[in-house]
C-alpha cells in the first residue's frame, strides 16, 4: 500500500503535464485487465461493468500544483508564475525539480512586512551562474513541482501532492477489491488539470454523459492550531462526506446515499462544509443537463504545501466506503 502512494505522489505532474502519473496509473489498470483508454485533453477513462443502468463517473485528478517560468535573467536566477494555488508562504527555501531531473531552491528579495511577499519576490536558483548556462537546463514555460520527499510517521504520511494522488490511490485500491458483478456502469476517471479550473473533468463528463457523479479528492481539517478558523473534520476520524464547497453544493441524494452506506457498513464519516475550495464535482454536476454529485474527501492537513499529510486509516476506510457505495444501486 505505502510503497504505491509513494510512487504516485512523487512523481511529476503539474497541471497541464500529466504524463508520468498517468503512465504509472495505467500500468496499475494493464494489471487488473480493464478496458480502459485516453480522452482528448489527457484524462485516464476506466470502464467497469457493462450491465448497470446508471452511469456513474468516480474521479480523481492526477494534476499537482506548480511552477513555471516566465523569465531568466542575466545572471541565471528564474522568475515564475503560480499553476494553481501555491501559497506564496511557503516557497522561501524550498526546493522544486523540474521534470528533466533539474533541482532548484526558492529565494526571496528583501522585504520589509510579510504581506509583500508575492511572486514578484521570488525566484529559483537552479545554480546557474548566467542566462547561457539556465537555458542549457530551462526554458520559458517549464514547470516545476516541490521536490519529492515521502515520509511515514506511525499512521500518518507526509509528502508532496497527496492532493490528489491519495485519491488516485484510492480509486486504484478500489478497482482491485470490486467483485465482479455490479449494479451500476462505472467510469473511474483520472483527470487532468483540476488545480487550474476543474477542466479535465468537464470535457471527460461531456463526453461519458453520466447519471451520477463522485469526486474522490482531500479536504482541510480544522483540527490544527489555528485559532481563527473552525471547522469540524479531524484527520483520523473517517472520511468526509462533502456537503459543499465554493464549486458544488452536493446533490442531497448522493450525500444521503454515502451516509446510509457508511452507517450500514459501519465505516467511521465525518460531515464536511468547506469553506473555500472546489473539486472535480463543481465541473461534473454542471456538465450538460446537469449531473447529481457528491465528493467523498480525504481529510489532509497543510494542503498545498510541500509536505501534505493524511492519515492512513482515513484511506483505508475512504477506500472501503467508495467500494461499498460501487456495490450499491444509485
Ligand atoms: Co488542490
Ligand atoms: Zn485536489
Amino acid at each position: 500500500m505505502k510503497e504505491l502512494i509513494k510512487k504516485l505522489s512523487e512523481s511529476f505532474g503539474p497541471a497541464g503535464c500529466e504524463n508520468n502519473v498517468r503512465s504509472l496509473i495505467s500500468d496499475e489498470v494493464k494489471k487488473l485487465n480493464f478496458e480502459h483508454y485516453v480522452d482528448t485533453l489527457g484524462s485516464l477513462i476506466v470502464k467497469v461493468g457493462s450491465k448497470g443502468k446508471q452511469r456513474i463517473i468516480i474521479a480523481a485528478h492526477m494534476d499537482e500544483i506548480g511552477l513555471m517560468v516566465t523569465f531568466i535573467d542575466e545572471n541565471g536566477f528564474l522568475r515564475f508564475t503560480n499553476i494553481g494555488g501555491v501559497l506564496t508562504s511557503t516557497l522561501p527555501g524550498t526546493k522544486v525539480l523540474f521534470q528533466n531531473g533539474t533541482v532548484g531552491v526558492i529565494g526571496q528579495e528583501k522585504i520589509k512586512e510579510p504581506k509583500e511577499l508575492d511572486f514578484s519576490k521570488l525566484y529559483i536558483d537552479i545554480g546557474a551562474s548566467n542566462r547561457d548556462e539556465a537555458l542549457e537546463k530551462v526554458k520559458i514555460g517549464h514547470t516545476a513541482v516541490f521536490m519529492p520527499a515521502f515520509h511515514q510517521e506511525g499512521n500518518r504520511i507526509t509528502s508532496k501532492s497527496l492532493d490528489d494522488r491519495i485519491g488516485c490511490f484510492v480509486l486504484l485500491e478500489v478497482l482491485k477489491r470490486l467483485p465482479s458483478s455490479l449494479p451500476n456502469r462505472l467510469y473511474f476517471v483520472f483527470t487532468v488539470q483540476e488545480e487550474v479550473g476543474l477542466r479535465g473533468a468537464k470535457t471527460a463528463s461531456y463526453r461519458l454523459k453520466p447519471d451520477y457523479g463522485l469526486a474522490v479528492d482531500v479536504t482541510r481539517v480544522g483540527d490544527t492550531p489555528e485559532p481563527d478558523f473552525k471547522m469540524v473534520v479531524s484527520l483520523g476520524k473517517g472520511p468526509a462526506v462533502k456537503i459543499k464547497d465554493s464549486s458544488v453544493i452536493c446533490h442531497s441524494r448522493v450525500v444521503n446515499l454515502m451516509i446510509e452506506t457508511a452507517e450500514k457498513n459501519q465505516i467511521p464519516y465525518q460531515l464536511e462544509v468547506l469553506e473555500q475550495g472546489g473539486t472535480d464535482a463543481g465541473s461534473i454536476h454542471l456538465s450538460r443537463e446537469g449531473v447529481p454529485s457528491g465528493v467523498l474527501s480525504v481529510p489532509c492537513r497543510y494542503i498545498h504545501t510541500p509536505a501534505e499529510m493524511v492519515d492512513l486509516e482515513d484511506v483505508e476506510n475512504s477506500i472501503s466506503l467508495l467500494v461499498e457505495l460501487c456495490k450499491t444501486s444509485w
